[in-house]
């Protein structure tokens, strides 16, 4: 298994670009699934989410191209209409084909996730939203066995929903299978992200008729087909979010392109809290600071608050700011396992239920840790880079999962980062 040995101390200094969204393009590679003509990506990373989905589509018999960020899914003749355990417990957002199948094939057959690092993330308002629309659902062997057979037309019904929590792959997944709904669909307390826009953006240059992506309110129009088209996946603003953090704690300066900044703005409010200069021209923004930064205050909660996604880096980031924190998870029930891995590295945090109180300290040293989840690497990633001497960082395939060419990216910014096996 792959380990990343990175030496502390270089500041960070150059111009990275970042990729497109691992979160936007997951659904988007789904939503081919809806429609008969091949739709056309750009922006896709070289992420593993990425290759477990396109080997998921490929499994139900979709044609898949890739020609290096471009990929073509040629939904025209999908042969199985299967997610198995295999699949979704590799990746959760397998759920996503499970609107789409339903949605134009009448059937679907998707494993339930089953519990994961950060809690235990359950799918009920996927199948209570769809089980709005019509669908006849049984659980059974740990399988979702979803089907309309019994509907008129075999079309899902267009339905009024309400979200008792906000939830993006939810969102998602329902605004998927409204899309070719009989009639009109409301999503009430929809997520409000950029992924669920850049996805209605998609599936409206499909011929879907979506209005509202963005608010809490999505109004989803069903139509009687949907054709490909040519779509460019939105930024990864958690990559890019990462990167500022990067600048920000080595005490460097580094210029992002290809970033939107107004999709990062309560990330770019608690940087510039912590001291650090946060300029934005355009589609390209620049980070910089002197690396002597103030503790700063996290609460997470669905956008456009502080994502989720940056509560571990800025939890590293606070771990050698000047004075007290406190960081707030409101989103997941155990999003704290980098707490203990920071705490080797001589973080001083101690957790009380949903809460983490940081106390700033001199200097982390560099220590053997290990990778938990996605944004758990992260928070690591970025304590090796200020910390003293080396730090290894085991189970690097969460890192894969989400950012793309993560080492070059690092190295071509002054980090000493490299993979070894
Ligand atoms: C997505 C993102 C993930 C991010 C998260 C929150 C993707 C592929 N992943 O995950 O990176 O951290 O949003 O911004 O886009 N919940 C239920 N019932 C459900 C669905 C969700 O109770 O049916 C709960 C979850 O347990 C969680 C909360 O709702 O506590 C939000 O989760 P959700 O927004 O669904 O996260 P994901 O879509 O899985």
């Amino acid at each position: 298994m792959d380990k990343l040995i990175i030496e502390g101390g270089f500041p960070l200094h150059g111009e990275v670009a970042i990729s497109g969204a691992k979160n936007a393009a997951l659904p988007i590679l789904c939503a081919s699934l809806l429609a008969e003509t091949p739709l056309v990506l750009t922006s896709v990373a070289a992420l593993k989410d990425i290759d477990t989905t396109l080997k998921l589509l490929d499994l139900m018999g979709v044609k898949v191209e890739r020609d290096g960020d471009q990929v073509t899914l040629d939904a025209s003749e999908v042969a199985s209409f299967e997610a198995t355990y295999e699949m979704v417990k590799t990746m959760r957002a397998s759920i996503l084909v499970l609107g789409p199948l339903l949605a134009r094939f009448g059937s679907a057959r998707v494993s339930l996730p089953g519990g994961c690092a950060i809690g235990s993330r359950p799918v009920d308002l996927h199948i209570k939203g769809l089980q709005a629309m019509g669908a006849a659902i049984h659980i059974a062997h740990g399988y979702i066995q979803a089907s309309t057979l019994h509907l008129p037309n075999r079309r899902l019904q267009g339905a009024r929903y309400y979200m008792d929590i906000v939830t993006v792959t939810g969102t998602e997944n329902l605004m998927m299978a409204a899309a070719l709904a009989d009639g009109t669909t409301i999503l009430e307390n929809a997520a409000k992200e950029p992924e669920v826009v850049d996805l209605a953006d998609c599936l409206n240059k499909m011929g879907a008729n979506i209005s509202g992506a963005g608010s809490d309110v999505i109004i989803i129009q069903g139509v009687e087909k949907l054709n490909g088209a040519q779509h460019n996946i939105v930024c990864d603003r958690i990559e890019a979010g990462t990167y500022m953090v990067a600048a920000a704690m080595t005490g460097g300066e580094i210029k992002l392109t290809n970033v939107q900044a107004h999709l990062l703005d309560a990330v770019i409010e608690k940087l510039r809290e912590a001291g650090a200069q946060v300029s934005v021209d355009g589609e390209s923004m620049t980070v910089k600071s002197n690396g002597k930064l103030t503790a700063v205050n996290i609460r997470t909660a669905p956008h456009p608050a502080f994502p989720t996604d940056m509560q571990a880096q800025f939890m590293a980031m606070n771990a050698m700011a000047i004075g007290v924190s406190k960081v707030t998870e409101t989103i997941f029930e155990n999003r704290f396992m980098h707490v203990q891995e920071l705490q080797r590295l001589g973080a001083d945090i101690s957790i009380d239920g949903n809460t983490a109180l940081v106390q700033g300290v001199d200097h982390l040293d560099g220590a053997t840790v290990m990778a938990t989840d996605l944004r758990a690497s992260a928070s690591l990633v970025l304590a090796g880079l200020v910390a003293r001497g080396e730090t290894v960082i085991e189970r690097i395939y969460h890192l894969d999962r989400g950012y793309e060419l993560l080492e070059d990216k690092l190295t071509a910014l002054g980090a000493k980062v490299k993979r070894a096996s």
